[in-house]
C-alpha cells in the first residue's frame, strides 16, 4: 500500500511541478526581450556613493582588479552598504569566511550605530545597513551571530555553507543574544538590556543557506519584526528556521527541504527535522514550500498564520506530517491557501483553529489528537480533499474528546476520500410507521447530535401524527401513529447546549 501510494506520489508531483515548471519556462523566455536592465543614469533613487559604487563594481567586472578592490573598501566611501568581499571573505567557498563575514557585520554595526537613533527601546536603529554577500558562495565553520540590540538590517545576496566541523547544534545565521559575544549581560554595570527583545526588523533575502547536515538554517530568538524573505535552505538536521519566542517574525517567498528533492524520493522514509519552527507568537509564513523533512511545520505558539504554504516534506504513509500544531489548550493558529501535498495536519486538543481554503492531495488529512479530551472553536471549512479511494477519512479524530464546544467541520469537498462533517442532511422515504437515518457515516464524533430538525411529507391525502423517537448513536428514528407513504428530510448538526451561535 505503502509503495503504490509513493508511486502515485511520484506521478501526481511530476504533473504538478512539471506542468509549473513549464508555465514557468514560458515566462522566463518570454520574459527576456523585455527585461532590459536599467541605464546608470536612469538611477533616480539612492545615494550618488551607492550610484559609483554600482558603477565600480560593474567597473570591476569588466576589469577585476581584486587589490584595488579591497583596498577602495567602506572606508573611503559613506555607503552603508558593507561587501563582504571587501573584508576578505572568499566568495569561491574554498576557504572559511566565517571570520570575514563577522568583521563586515561588525564595522557595518560600529559604523551604523554611531547615529545613536533607536526603534524600540534598547534598539538600535542601524539605519539600514546592508550586509551584501556580493552574490557568493561562503563557507563558513561558525555561526554568523548579530550582537543583541539592533535593528534596520538587511544581510542578503549570496550563500552560505556551513564547514564539516560547524557546530551540529547551531545555525547558520542567529539572531540569538545568548549565543553572541557582544552579549547583553543584564548583571552588568550599565544595566544591560533595557529590552525584552534583542533584534528588530532585521531583515534576511535572497539567500541560500546550506547546512551540510551540521545543525540548522536560521535561528530567530527574543525578536520583533524581523523578515525572512526569499531564502533557500538545505541540509539541515534540526531545523530550517527556528523562531523561538518574540513575535512577528515574517517567512515568505521561501524554499526549505532538508535534502534537494522534487518529491517521490527514495530516501523520503528517512526525512527527520523540521522544515520550520515556531515557538512564538503572531508569526505569518506566507508562500512557502517545505520539499523535505520529518515536520514541515511546527507550531508551539499561539497566533500564528500559514498561508500559501505547501508542504511535500514527508509522506504521512512514512510517518511524516505537513503542520504540527502542538499547542494544546490554546492553538489560536489560521490555516488558509495551503497545498497539504501526501502529508497532512495534526492538532493536538485544538481551541481556536481555523483551515480553509487548503487543498488536501493524496490521502493527506486534518487528525485531530486528543491530549485532554478538548476541542473548542474550531472550523474546517471549504477545503479540497482528494485520495486514492482508500476511505480515508478528511478529518479523523485520534483519541476521544469529551469536551466540545463550537466546532464546524463543513462545507469541505471530498474526492476518493470519506467526507466527515458536524453537520449533515438525508432524506428517506418510507411506507410505515419508521424512518430511521443512520449518520454515523458521515458525522465527525462519535455519537453526538445536538440538534435536529425534520420535515415528514406524507403522500396521498394522508394526514398523520409524527414525532422524533429517538436519537443515539448518530441515528435519528421517527415515527408516526398510523402507516403511511411518506418522505422524511432529517437535517442534523454536532453542535450542543441549548443555544449557539451557527
Ligand atoms: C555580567 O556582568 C557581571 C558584573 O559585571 C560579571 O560578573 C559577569 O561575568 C558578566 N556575565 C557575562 C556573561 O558577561
Ligand atoms: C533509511 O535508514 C536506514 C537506517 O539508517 C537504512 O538502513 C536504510 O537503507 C535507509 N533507507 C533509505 C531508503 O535510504
Ligand atoms: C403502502 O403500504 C400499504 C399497505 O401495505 C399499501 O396498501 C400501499 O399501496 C403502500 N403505498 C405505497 C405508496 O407503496
Ligand atoms: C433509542 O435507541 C437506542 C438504540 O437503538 C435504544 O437502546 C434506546 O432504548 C432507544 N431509546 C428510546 C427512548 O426508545
Amino acid at each position: 500500500m505503502a509503495k503504490y501510494q509513493l508511486t502515485s506520489c511520484v506521478l501526481v508531483l511530476l504533473c504538478f511541478l512539471g506542468c509549473a515548471n513549464l508555465l514557468l519556462a514560458a515566462h522566463v523566455v518570454e520574459g527576456i526581450p523585455v527585461t532590459v536592465p536599467a541605464a546608470p543614469s536612469q538611477f533616480s533613487g539612492g545615494s550618488h556613493s551607492h550610484r559609483d559604487r554600482i558603477a565600480r563594481r560593474v567597473a570591476d567586472l569588466i576589469s577585476p582588479s581584486p587589490s584595488q578592490t579591497s583596498k577602495s573598501s567602506a572606508t573611503n566611501s559613506a555607503s552603508r552598504v558593507y561587501h563582504v568581499t571587501d573584508y576578505g571573505a572568499d566568495p569561491t567557498g574554498k576557504s572559511d569566511s566565517a571570520a570575514a563575514i563577522s568583521k563586515a557585520i561588525s564595522a557595518a554595526f560600529a559604523a551604523a550605530a554611531a547615529s545613536g537613533l533607536s526603534l524600540f527601546a534598547g534598539i538600535a536603529n542601524l539605519g539600514g545597513v546592508e550586509i551584501h554577500l556580493d552574490g557568493g558562495l561562503y563557507l563558513i565553520s561558525s555561526p554568523l551571530v548579530l550582537p543583541p540590540g539592533v535593528g534596520n538590517i538587511n544581510i542578503h545576496g549570496g550563500s552560505l555553507r556551513a564547514a564539516d566541523d560547524f557546530p551540529a547544534d547551531r545555525y547558520l545565521i542567529e539572531l540569538w543574544a545568548a549565543h553572541s559575544t557582544s552579549q547583553k549581560n543584564s548583571s552588568s554595570a550599565d544595566g544591560g538590556a533595557s529590552s525584552e527583545y534583542a533584534y528588530e526588523f532585521v531583515t534576511l533575502r535572497d539567500l541560500v543557506l546550506d547546512c551540510n547536515y551540521r545543525g540548522g538554517g536560521i535561528a530567530v530568538v527574543d525578536s520583533l519584526r524581523i523578515g525572512i524573505d526569499n531564502v533557500y535552505i538545505v541540509h539541515f538536521t534540526s531545523e530550517g528556521v527556528s523562531v523561538q519566542a518574540g513575535h512577528e517574525t515574517m517567512i515568505r517567498n521561501s524554499f526549505i527541504g532538508q535534502h534537494i528533492t522534487a518529491g517521490g524520493d527514495a530516501g523520503e522514509k528517512n526525512f527527520t527535522g523540521t522544515g520550520i519552527s515556531l515557538a512564538g507568537n503572531d508569526n505569518a509564513v506566507t508562500d512557502v514550500v517545505i520539499f523535505s523533512a520529518d515536520i514541515g511545520v511546527l507550531v508551539s505558539g499561539q497566533a500564528n498564520s500559514l498561508t500559501g504554504v505547501h508542504c511535500y516534506n514527508k509522506a504521512t504513509g512514512w510517518g511524516g506530517t505537513g503542520i504540527y500544531l502542538k499547542l494544546p489548550g490554546l492553538t489560536q493558529t489560521r490555516i488558509t491557501n495551503c497545498y497539504l501535498d501526501y502529508t497532512g495536519i495534526v492538532s493536538e486538543d485544538p481551541v481556536q483553529l481555523h483551515i480553509s481554503g487548503s487543498f488536501f492531495l493524496g490521502d493527506a488529512n486534518v487528525v485531530l489528537k486528543s491530549v485532554k479530551g478538548v476541542i473548542n472553536g474550531v472550523d474546517i471549512v471549504g477545503n479540497m480533499f482528494a485520495g486514492g479511494g482508500k476511505d480515508v477519512d478528511i478529518v479523523k479524530l485520534d483519541g476521544k474528546f469529551t469536551d466540545v464546544n463550537q466546532v464546524t467541520v463543513s462545507r469541505n469537498s471530498a474526492r476518493g476520500m470519506t467526507a466527515r462533517s458536524t453537520a449533515a442532511r438525508a432524506t428517506v422515504d418510507g411506507n410505515g410507521t419508521t424512518w430511521a437515518v443512520d449518520f454515523s457515516p458521515v458525522l465527525l464524533f462519535p455519537d453526538r447530535i445536538g440538534h435536529v430538525q425534520y420535515t415528514l411529507v406524507a403522500a396521498d391525502s394522508a394526514f398523520p401524527s409524527h414525532r422524533l423517537r429517538n436519537v443515539s448513536a448518530n441515528r435519528v428514528v421517527i415515527e408516526s401513529d398510523v402507516a403511511v407513504s411518506a418522505t422524511v428530510h432529517v437535517e442534523v448538526d454536532q453542535g450542543l447546549g441549548s443555544m449557539s451561535a451557527i
